[in-house]
């Protein structure tokens, strides 16, 4: 057995506000804060060891027990989903699933099945599926705006934060599909196993939120 907890990271924005979490409960960070293309740190004077991961990998390191906790967004957990405990939203990293499309365009009574493009297939489904519509979707792998703007779909299911791109782009939405912020999974054999240990991380980590 491990004689470190290890805390997945998702790289990236998710990445600085955790930080700046741990930090502002105490936490020496300093060397996650120097850059460098360094993986896993083991913060001094503790026995955590923090792994920094893209955000899917964080969840298969999580469900594998091979980290404890991890700190992903909402997005990934709805697409990738899994075998973890998903226990406390830390709210930051907020933004929206929504389905837009071009300015004054509707997916609704035409005849024809719509074709959504976006980054998240299962979001999609799922969405869909609840309101009891067929559609096609179409995987696209990065920037889905140019979906519509090129025809190739009648609307796109992404992520909205400031709306700046939607809207630089001459799109809008038509409606939200869900909320997303930062949440803390927890491999589920650990939060048995290291129940205080993982409690204790994690309150340091809400604890942290009032100054931001
Ligand atoms: C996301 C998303 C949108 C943009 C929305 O992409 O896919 O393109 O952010 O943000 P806004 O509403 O503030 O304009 P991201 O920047 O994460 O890059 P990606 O395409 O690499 O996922």
């Amino acid at each position: 057995m491990r004689d470190t907890i290890r805390i997945a990271l998702t790289k990236g924005r998710l990445e600085k506000k955790t930080l700046a979490r741990m930090k502002a409960a105490g936490y020496d960070i300093s060397e996650l804060e120097s850059p460098s293309r360094k993986l896993i740190f083991r913060l001094p004077n503790t026995n955590i060891e923090v792994v920094l991961a893209k955000a899917a990998d964080v969840i298969t390191y999580v469900e594998h027990g091979v980290c404890d906790l991890g700190v992903v967004g909402k997005d990934t957990i709805m697409e990738k989903g899994g075998s973890f405990y998903e226990m406390v939203d830390l709210g930051f990293g907020k933004c929206r699933f929504a389905l837009a499309t071009k300015k004054g365009k509707t997916i609704y009574g035409n005849y024809r099945t719509p074709v959504i493009a976006t980054k998240y297939p299962e979001v999609t489904r799922a969405f869909f599926s609840r309101k009891n519509m067929d559609v096609e979707t179409i995987k696209i792998e990065g920037s889905v705006e140019l979906a519509p703007l090129l025809e190739l779909a009648d609307a796109i299911v992404d992520i909205v934060e400031t709306g700046s791109t939607l809207k630089e782009n001459g799109l809008e939405v038509i409606e939200d599909v869900a909320p997303i912020s930062a949440r803390v999974i927890v491999n589920l054999a650990s939060a048995k196993m290291n129940k205080t240990a993982i409690q204790r991380i994690i309150s340091d980590l809400e604890r942290g939120g009032e100054e931001q």
